[in-house]
């Protein structure tokens, strides 16, 4: 991976291509520059006009901000809207009524496409059937489904009659899941009997069973099973429906549920540094305006576009760029069930091919496994494909590093396609940093610059604005309509996490490191400052995976370090002490199996280290405090240059250095 230093120094700029920069939604620099400034001398001004021109509002709003809580700021709050009326009947009204909202795909190949009119007729049907189980406005609903376009319905449905939904990724484990629904205080748990990825059936069903066999889930009343595959599963009766059975005879149409601005559209769980994962919980109309605006600033959305957004709705891409965004804007969008890798690595190329896809967005770790499956195998390289219906590339979820961007750029947008690299977070609710299309020069490596009406710096700790040049701290120095609103149930640790009283209290604290270029003021991220990790995009806490680690009972203590890693941008290492003598040897690495398929079943396999070393001990002050920055040294295999005359036992370094 690039370091820092090697970042700051690319100077190589690419321009939008010239048919881009005619047709682009904001067309060159004048015109960005002209809307930033705009948002910077009238900020609430410049949102209202967004929000009027773009959301349909129930009841028009006639309070654009309210700071009188800062940092619980509320956007529009005596609006009256409802999402899925946005997404859905909007477009029935619009004339997109036959229009294509979806074309699936299934693991195995097969598409079905599913109009606006049908995809709304669906929702309505899945929403009557939720309210025929008592679910109202206010209720948690917790969806765990595969990708799917039943997924998509539920959390739709959700919306329709204003419960707030929490979508757990499928790849969480039992106790993950548990956790979720007893924080949310679900009702329901919507989910599938299996999914279907790289072949493979895995279950998600058996998955809720353990969940709500663990206790505890005591606000839950049904658990209601799209059947994906007809796998054999087991029923709890009056708890378990299918969801066929609960849509059966239920009207195609459903009156929206008319909800306030600020009403909980989601809870969205991810990690920070400490304690649990938390529950970012977004708004309604903030949030929505944000997920299109950002359909038609970053991916310049027009009605001929094939979307496809290649997340799962597990994730908050997903919800911004699958679920809400592109039906909000009314475009047709891809939904894929499966793998990148499957039944081979030319898969991704294969369907902008055979669908004519023109956006396309990825994670670099897909980009950066690619290009090995390519190079190993130049059959399902992507210039075996005919990819020319692309007009526009995208990246998320994790720093794309100069020559991954560089192939992309080539390979697949055949270097007539601008690549947003956006930057953004779970809390952020859509993009902050990114080019624009037709607008912004780029440079690989980069994510340029924010977009109108955000309010980005880098700042030091004490939050006040450094230099071009030099590496500080991301920041928003003023609130935005999609912004988180509180973490669920937990609103003191909402204020010291994102709005610390050193930066005043205010300032949202992005939890990135960010620096700008001496000429150009392009930001660069240089990774978090907190103890969250990113392996292949998935944000995961040091202190989750070294809490599941202890919670073994042979394991005395644990560290938890991220490694660069050249496919997964980082990956997971462990250094662990047992209750027992050191092992070493084969015993060394059967306990390890044994650690990293516990890690698998207490958080998911998303979590597993990919490599554990056992120590005596580990590297601590004489006050106890375990040295994470002399860990990071040895796990990447770098000599400590550091003083370490402060250690209480500088000899277990020699001893972890050698460890495998
Ligand atoms: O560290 C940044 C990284 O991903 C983190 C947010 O992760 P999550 O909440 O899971 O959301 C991912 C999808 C938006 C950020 O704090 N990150 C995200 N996008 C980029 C990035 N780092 C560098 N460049 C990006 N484009």
């Amino acid at each position: 991976m690039s370091d820092i230093e090697t970042l700051k120094q690319e100077s190589r700029i690419f321009n939008p291509p010239e048919s881009f920069v005619k047709n682009a939604a904001i067309s060159g620099m004048e015109q960005y520059k002209a809307m930033c400034a705009a948002a910077e001398s009238d900020y609430e001004g410049f949102w209202a006009q967004l929000a009027r021109e773009n959301v349909q509002w129930h009841k028009p709003f006639t309070k654009t901000l309210n700071e009188s809580e800062a940092p619980f700021y509320k956007w529009f709050e005596d609006g009256q809207l409802n999402v899925s009326y946005n997404c859905l009947d909007r477009n029935l009204q619009n004339g997109n009524a036959g229009k294509t909202a979806i074309i699936f795909e299934s693991d195995d190949g097969k598409v079905t496409k599913v109009t606006y009119q049908e995809l709304h007729d669906k929702v309505c049907q899945f929403a009557n059937g939720l309210k025929s189980l008592g679910i109202k406005k206010g209720d948690r609903v917790v969806i765990y489904m595969p990708m799917s376009v039943e997924g998509v319905a539920a959390m739709q449905a959700c919306a329709r009659i204003g419960a707030t939904h929490s979508v757990v990724f499928g790849g969480f484990s039992a106790k993950s899941l548990q956790e979720r629904i007893i924080d949310a205080g679900a009702v329901a748990v919507i989910t599938a009997d299996e999914q279907v990825r790289g072949g493979k059936h895995l279950p998600l069903k058996a998955i809720v069973d353990e969940a709500i066999g663990m206790g505890g889930c005591d606000t839950l009343r049904n658990v209601v099973v799209y059947k994906r595959t007809g796998g054999n599963i087991n029923f709890v009766s009056g708890r378990d429906l299918w969801l066929h059975d609960v849509i059966a005879n239920q009207a195609a149409t459903c009156e929206p549920e008319w909800v306030e601005a600020e009403h909980p559209l989601f809870i969205l769980y991810t990690s920070g540094s400490t304690g649990k994962p938390k529950g970012v919980q977004h708004s309604s109309g903030g949030y929505l305006l944000w997920a299109m605006l950002t359909m038609k600033w970053t991916f310049d959305i027009k009605p001929t576009d094939v979307f496809w957004c290649t997340a799962d709705i597990g994730w908050v891409t997903g919800h911004t760029y699958i679920a809400y965004g592109p039906l909000a804007v009314g475009a047709t969008q891809i939904v894929f069930e499966g793998v990148p890798t499957f039944p081979n690595a030319g898969r991704f190329w294969d369907m902008i091919q055979k669908h004519k896809t023109t956006i396309f967005y990825t994670a670099p770790t897909a980009i950066r496994s690619l290009i090995k499956a390519a190079e190993a195998d130049p059959a399902i390289h992507p210039n075996k494909y005919d990819l020319s219906s692309l007009r526009l590339l995208g990246s998320v979820g994790e720093p794309i590093n100069p020559e991954a961007w560089m192939w992309y750029y080539k390979n697949v947008g055949r270097e007539n396609c601008p690549i947003a690299d956006t930057f953004w977070q779970t809390e952020t609710g859509g993009h902050m940093i990114t080019p624009l299309p037709g607008a912004t020069p780029m440079v690989p490596g980069s994510c340029t610059l924010p977009l109108p009406g955000i309010m980005t710096a880098v700042v030091d700790e004490t939050g006040h604005d450094l230099p071009w040049g030099q590496g500080g701290i991301l920041v928003v120095k003023r609130p935005w309509p999609a912004m988180i609103r509180t973490i669920w149930g937990d609103a003191d640790r909402f204020r010291k996490s994102y709005f610390p009283e050193e930066l005043g209290g205010k300032t949202y604290l992005a939890g990135d490191g960010a620096v700008r270029n001496e000429k150009t003021g392009y930001f660069t991220i240089t990774g978090r400052i907190d103890d969250v990790l990113n392996v292949s995009g998935h944000r995961m806490g040091t202190m989750e995976i070294e809490s599941a680690l202890v919670a073994n009972p042979i394991v005395a203590e644990a560290a938890v370090v991220g490694k660069p890693d050249e496919t997964t941008g980082e990956s997971i290492c462990a250094f662990v002490v047992l209750k027992r003598a050191r092992p070493t040897g084969d015993e060394a690495k059967q306990i390890a199996k044994e650690l990293r398929d516990w890690v698998a079943k207490e958080i998911g396999p998303i979590a597993k280290p990919k490599e554990i070393r056992f120590g005596d001990n580990l590297p601590k002050t004489r006050s106890g405090k375990i040295m994470r920055r002399l860990l990071r040294v040895i796990a990447k295999g770098e000599q400590i240059t550091q003083d370490v005359s402060t250690l209480e036992n500088p000899a277990i370094l020699e001893q972890l250095k050698l460890a495998q």
